[in-house]
């Protein structure tokens, strides 16, 4: 332990001791994977769907060594236009991503486009003999799950789905702190996401110059409804079901994602969704407060939750029950807390006659001798935290570029990812349908 740790260590069991909670605490520093060697050949890559995250994600992939940008398509001219700023003015820049598949020099895309685009625009690109790193969630609708698990395994290209917390150091520590016991048996998983503000209830900023000229709205639609020029559906599109998932598929999948690859399950069995809009009525079709309920075989329940009128501080995080203990996986870390359960059953004989109570302490004395004359003994309280900076995209990027070299699999598949997506996307049927609704988590099917 260096003098840091040692000091972290020292002030949090004083605090704790403080509250007067007894406590053995400790905080360990995780350490962030060695960065990958340069490579000789270079992965040339194209962006399609050049927006908040589609442009996020090409900032972290071209930072992994031996990658490129070379072509950009978006449907908004002004962010093709951003994209020359960012990336210089020698890359290709088109509205029509099927002009960059037909380009030899390209090997992967990034696909950053609304969820209603994801299927159509991976197939494309694996059949065109593209790689793919696809935004979550992966599908809009469940029969879209075997079309894309089909077209990856028939192409034999590699498909990445973009939950990047699979790829963290935090959750690949929390996986190994739950396979070693370190909470006991799980029974329960709460996880939740909620948010306070207008950009969190997802009303980005719509461009000054927003019309049909600067964006190609016949080709943002693609199969969904036809409707007049709207610049909201354009630029704020989660808010309506024809082009998002809702709170389902944009932020529950995550969890989905965190919670599987922690566990190792394949999904759930049994969802139960509830929720409704509650504040931000203005014209959305999506629900701004959701919560879920879920069955595992594995023998733990998962409870969601999204709020996007909380109140007060925005917070995200995710804890694991078990029988002796609780895992709590916040943005920066992930901590165990264990007060193991007393052997001592204990005694409840107040209402019994005084020699009643005296012949059964006797005898419970007898039968449990006293194992902690001094109290009961203090919980233990681990805390492993990321380095200042980590970035668990530049993780899933580096995953998912060693693979496109190495055709070994990536860590988040297409299966991976229809299991994340399609148990997110049973929220959504069960509202609809009011009802229960029943997954098969290995056929990766509705079940009736
Ligand atoms: N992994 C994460 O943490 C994370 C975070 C945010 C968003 N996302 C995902 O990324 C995706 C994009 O979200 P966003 O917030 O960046 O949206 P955005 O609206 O900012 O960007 C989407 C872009 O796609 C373009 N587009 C639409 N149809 C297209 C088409 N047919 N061809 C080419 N471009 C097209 C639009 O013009 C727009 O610029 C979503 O699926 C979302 O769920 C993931």
């Amino acid at each position: 332990m260096d003098r840091r740790t040692f000091l972290k260590v020292a002030s949090t069991a004083t605090a704790a001791t403080a509250l007067g909670v007894k406590t053995h605490a400790l905080e360990i520093p995780l350490r962030a994977p060695a960065a990958p060697v340069a490579a000789n050949d270079q992965i040339q890559l194209a962006l399609i769907g050049a927006g908040i995250q589609g442009q996020g994600d090409t900032r972290t992939a071209v930072q992994v060594p031996g990658v490129k940008l070379v072509a950009v398509a978006d449907c908004y001219d002004g962010r093709l236009d951003h994209s020359k700023e960012l990336w210089g003015n020698d890359i290709f820049i088109t509205r029509d991503y099927k002009e960059i598949l037909t380009r030899k020099e390209v090997d992967a895309v990034i696909i950053g486009t609304p969820d209603h685009w994801h299927k159509q625009i991976a197939v494309d690109a694996m059949k065109a003999g593209k790689d793919v790193y696809c935004e979550k969630p992966m599908i809009h609708a469940h029969a879209e799950g075997p079309d894309m698990i089909e077209a990856a395994r028939t192409t034999n290209r590699i498909l990445q789905v973009g939950s990047q917390r699979v790829s963290s150091i935090i959750y690949v520590k929390a996986k190994e702190l739950l396979a070693s016991g370190a909470i006991g048996q799980l029974n329960m998983v709460n996880a939740h996401w909620d948010r306070n503000s207008a950009m969190g209830a997802w009303n980005y900023t719509v461009p000054l110059d927003a019309s049909p000229e600067t964006c190609d709205w016949d080709r943002f639609l693609g199969s969904a409804p036809k409707i007049p020029f709207n610049a909201e559906h354009f630029f704020q599109w989660r808010k309506w079901k024809a082009y998002g998932t809702g709170v389902a598929g944009d932020l529950f999948v995550h969890l989905f994602s965190g919670t599987h690859f922690i566990t190792g399950s394949n999904g759930p069995t049994r969802a139960m969704a509830t929720g409704g809009l509650r504040f931000w009525k203005d014209g959305r079709d999506a629900n701004d407060v959701l919560l879920g309920l879920f069955d595992y075989r594995e023998g733990f329940n998962l409870a969601l939750r999204v709020n996007f009128v909380d109140g007060g501080e925005e917070s995200e995080g995710l804890v694991f029950t078990g029988s002796e203990g609780t895992m709590e996986i916040g943005y920066n870390y992930v901590s165990v807390s264990r007060t193991p359960l007393e052997k001592d059953p204990g005694l409840m004989i107040g209402t019994y006659s005084e020699a009643m109570q005296k012949r059964i302490r006797d005898a419970h004395r007898e039968k449990y001798p006293q194992q902690h004359p001094s109290g009961p003994p203090a919980a233990q309280y681990e805390k492993y935290v990321a380095p200042e900076g980590y970035r668990d995209s530049y993780d899933h990027f580096t995953n998912f570029f060693a693979s496109v070299r190495s055709r070994q699999p990536v860590v988040e598949d297409a299966v991976f990812g229809y299991r994340a997506a399609g148990a997110a996307l049973l929220s959504n049927l069960s509202i609809e349908r009011g009802a229960v609704v029943k997954w098969d988590p290995d056929a990766m099917k509705l079940a009736s």
